[in-house]
């Protein structure tokens, strides 16, 4: 079952079928709901639930007491549904007998304070105790159930790093200095010298004396330190989580292992999802409080998870109102929670699940809205979700295998550079912010966009633009060349490549790796502070447009030619923005920001160039496609209804029919149409 195929944006999910479900409490209820359930799950089209994340307490009441007939019981109930099991390994819920013992287990904030137990994640993933009693609860679990064949697959805890994602405890502090040790092979000299500590006397004597950077500190500490400690987060997380794939995997091949995420200091393009099946992704989409912006971020997330690893599973779909203790959101209109469950499938969704399946009635989150309330009477969110179920039978089988087509990419997927962005934000915004103004663009024109590191498989890509990634690896310019070579448009923003690997400033001339593939030397550079005092515009293909954050003035090699030019202060006439043709391709560098203004100016005459087409403007559409087949999704966020001209010829397989002349989309509705 493991999936051997790198990680991609391309690369599908390998389910032996689309897995359709809720997040599933049975140990909140009593007897008489939890026997009411397998059948009315069953009859809203699910094949799965996810079960037992927060339930280790339910499991080992006392230390090395295991107890799981509550579980065997409710798997065979749902199975005799239909509804198969994904289990949880309980570790984000540590019980409270574990704390007492073992109180030195809970982690250290960033002040430096001790977590209390009392709400969840509190206990540190590199402490060897909580290490330990990981492995003897995920053994004990991963036993018991191996010949269960209701049970098909896992996720490892639940969201790691959501709430707190880093830790200062002693057992951290004693494995950074090991991290630190093997890094640079046992050598301190080497740690001085890649991190720059002649700079406030840092120096270090021994790997021991290395601290945790904490924020009780006088000033700012050194930004390398900072990216390495980001590097051991992420590398104990993936220690932890491996300790418990490799327990799982050994007892039963047959599993998939997942784990849901997205959140800071996880690298999830690297071995943390190389030890995974596939990626899951928790889509709340509610989170925005305007509708008006709520399909488009929810569409940026969902790119943003693909650029990871390729296809995922949705382990968490939100489909009710959430409600923490500072907030409420909206509650979906009708149409919306089928909307918004389509938009997840659309852009690389392979299985998805609810959460959760009823409203909780006490807790944390004990408004926190499911698909039923906390009276179990359906209503018109379980309406909705039973009219998905009954769709999926013809669409879920048919995403399977197929990968999202993208024409026009944006970079992305990178933990260092979201990493070195954070240890040195200088008050600009995130690469990650100026990524949505690029992306956005195509999304609104009806492109096939989507976020792709550099070095992924850029075949079918015919413009790149890559966001102020300051750190940007000489070893990813060779094969970004030949891409260009063969015809590819690619963009640079202001920035990118000034930084290198220890997070520290190059040596070359900047924009140091890819001087020479952009043909430019910048000569000077600055921050635009306040940019309405001090305005600095560009030209660009005869319109003026304004700009913000940050400045470049440009020199141009010989075979380089101006693409705008800038206008204010002594700046003007300078160059702003080249493009050096390389082969069948072009280079394009702009040398300030990436803001709606800029993008908007500057990406029609290069989609132009690229030669890359919009295919539907007005409704979200998206292909799914692989060899033998086409996919095309056509979501209607407007509050009218919208008519496509000349769809594809096919067979719409939410309807059953076939296509006409017109498509025509009432509000909230969508179309699949599988194209003949
Ligand atoms: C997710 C989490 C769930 C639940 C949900 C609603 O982040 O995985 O356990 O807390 O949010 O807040
Ligand atoms: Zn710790």
């Amino acid at each position: 079952m493991k999936t051997t195929l790198p990680l991609s944006h391309k690369r599908p999910a390998n389910f032996s079928r689309f897995w359709f479900g809720a997040a599933y409490y049975p140990e909140h209820w009593d007897e008489a709901t939890r026997a009411d359930d397998p059948a009315r799950m069953k009859a809203a089209g699910f094949n799965v639930v996810r079960l037992a994340e927060f339930s280790w307490d339910l499991m080992e009441p006392r230390e090395g007491q295991y107890d799981f007939s509550f579980y065997d019981e409710q798997i065979a109930r749902l199975g005799q549904a239909g509804v198969s099991t994904i289990l949880c390994t309980p570790t984000a819920a540590p019980p409270r007998w574990l704390t007492v013992q073992h109180p030195e287990i809970l982690r250290v904030n960033a002040a430096g304070v001790r977590m209390q137990h009392g709400s969840r994640q509190q206990a540190c993933v590199s402490s060897p105790v909580f290490r330990d009693y990981s492995r003897r609860i995920t053994q004990a679990m991963a036993g018991h159930f191996r010949d269960n064949p209701q049970v098909v697959g896992w996720q490892t805890d639940n969201e790691f790093y959501c709430h707190i994602d880093e830790c200062h405890c002693p057992a951290c502090q004693q494995a950074f200095g090991e991290f630190l040790r093997q890094k640079f092979g046992d050598d301190i000299g080497a740690l001085n010298r890649a991190w720059g500590t002649a700079f406030w006397a840092l120096t270090f004597g021994s790997f021991a004396a290395v601290l945790t950077p904490r924020r009780d500190q006088p000033t700012y500490p050194n930004p390398a330190h900072e990216l390495d400690f980001k590097r051991f987060l992420t590398a104990t997380v993936t220690e932890f989580q491996r300790e418990q794939v490799t327990i799982l995997r050994a007892e039963q091949s047959r599993w998939f292992v997942t784990h849901n995420g997205l959140f800071n200091n996880i690298d999830y393009r690297g071995e943390f999802t190389r030890d995974l099946d596939m990626l899951g992704y928790d889509c709340y989409p509610m989170f925005h409080f305007n509708p008006a912006e709520r399909a488009y971020s929810q569409a940026f997330n969902l790119d943003q998870t693909r650029a990871w690893s390729g296809n995922f599973i949705i382990p968490e779909q939100q489909s009710g109102p959430g409600g923490q203790q500072p907030y409420f959101h909206s509650n979906p209109e009708p149409g919306e929670l089928r909307k918004m469950t389509y938009v997840s499938i659309a852009r690389g969704a392979d299985s998805l699940l609810y959460f959760r399946w009823r409203t909780c009635r006490f807790g944390a989150e004990e408004y926190w809205c499911g698909i039923l309330d906390h009276d179990s009477v359906p209503r018109r969110r379980y309406a909705e979700v039973q009219q998905v179920g009954e769709e999926l039978q013809r669409v879920g089988p048919a995403v399977l295998g197929t990968h999202v087509r993208v024409d026009v990419a944006v970079a992305g997927g990178d933990f260092v550079n979201n990493a070195a962005h954070d240890t040195l934000p200088f008050g600009l915004p995130h690469p990650r912010h100026m990524s949505v103004n690029l992306h956005r663009h195509f999304y609104e024109r009806g492109y096939a966009v989507g976020l792709v590191h550099p070095t992924d498989d850029l075949a079918d890509v015919k413009l790149f633009c890559v966001p102020h990634w300051v750190v940007f690896d000489p070893a990813w310019v060779t094969p970004l060349r030949r891409w260009v070579e063969a015809g590819g448009v690619l963009v640079i923003g202001a920035r990118t490549a000034t930084r290198d690997a220890n997070n520290n400033v190059v040596a070359e001339t900047i924009p140091g790796s890819l001087r020479e593939l952009a043909g430019v030397t910048v000569e000077e550079y600055g921050k635009q502070n306040l940019p309405a005092a001090r305005p600095l515009r560009l030209t660009l293909t005869g319109k003026s447009v304004p700009t913000d954050h940050w400045y470049e003035w440009l020199q141009l090699d010989r075979d380089t030619k101006p693409l705008a030019k800038w206008k204010g202060r002594h700046l003007t006439g300078k160059v702003a923005v080249s493009t050096r043709r390389v082969g069948k391709g072009q280079v394009i560098y702009v040398g300030t920001y990436f803001t709606q203004p800029v993008a908007d100016a500057l990406l029609p005459a290069l989609t132009k160039l690229a030669g890359v087409k919009s295919l539907w403007p007005g409704v979200e559409v998206v292909c799914r496609q692989n060899a033998e087949k086409r996919l095309w999704f056509f979501i209607n966020h407007q509050e009218r209804t919208v008519t496509i001209k000349q769809p594809p010829r096919g067979v719409d397989l939410i309807t059953g029919k076939k296509t006409g002349k017109t498509l025509a989309l009432r509000p909230n509705d969508i179309a699949v149409v599988q194209a003949t």
